[in-house]
């Protein structure tokens, strides 16, 4: 089987392209990461690709005229680097028509809470501040809502009376290192079927 190509965009930290480029790196998930694509100058994600010898890209929204140009642009980079698989690791923004319609369930998010509670910003807050007792990370496939797509995986936490934010957000994150990459092997082995809102995974 051939090494799956991906496009990861980041904002922020890059915490989680740094386990998917790990696990990559060590043979674990069959598959590369081909590029990563920033809409944030100074995000820490591009730095790591950098270091890791991996092409970063930075495209400024600001610099175009529509979201559907802007989208286009990064289509480009997603098309040069032939990427099979988008995963969004931290990107601020709502992926439009372009991107969707060009890699149609090719397009993979994380997010730190057990949806469908808590979606968009801030979810392990969100969560806290609500006092449910466990939360988590949800792993799906991106379609045209907000973090309303196929479920793929999802990993449980407890939360404990002595949490706060940042220690809940620590559990999850540790979670989301996990999973994320384990979503990409499953998707890498062709192991992944869509039906309506389910995702079946073959043994
Ligand atoms: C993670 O909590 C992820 O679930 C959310 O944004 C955060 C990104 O963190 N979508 P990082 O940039 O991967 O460290």
């Amino acid at each position: 089987m051939s090494t799956l190509r991906l496009g990861v965009l980041a904002s922020g930290r890059g915490s989680n392209l740094q386990s998917i480029m790990d696990a990559a790196a060590a043979g674990k998930i069959g598959a590369k990461v081909a590029v990563v694509i920033s809409d944030k100058e100074d995000a820490f994600a591009l730095e790591r690709a950098r270091l890791a010898g991996i092409p970063a890209k930075y495209v400024s929204f600001g610099d175009y005229a529509s979201k559907d140009d802007y989208e286009r642009a990064i289509l480009d980079i997603l098309k040069q680097n032939d990427v099979d698989l988008v995963c969004l690791a931290g990107y601020m923004r709502l992926v439009g028509r372009i991107i969707l319609e060009a890699y149609n369930n090719r397009i993979m998010n994380i997010h730190p809470a057990l949806l469908p509670s808590f979606p968009g910003l801030h979810g392990q807050e969100q969560a806290w501040e609500y006092g449910v007792k466990y939360s988590g990370c949800t792993v799906h496939f991106v379609d045209n809502g907000m973090d309303t797509g196929p479920i793929i995986i999802q990993a449980v936490v407890p939360v404990y009376d002595e949490d706060t934010v940042d220690s809940l957000a620590a559990r999850i994150l540790e979670q989301e290192h996990i999973i994320y990459p384990e979503a990409i092997r499953l998707y890498a082995e062709g192991r992944l079927r869509i039906q309506g809102r389910k995702v079946f995974i073959a043994k």
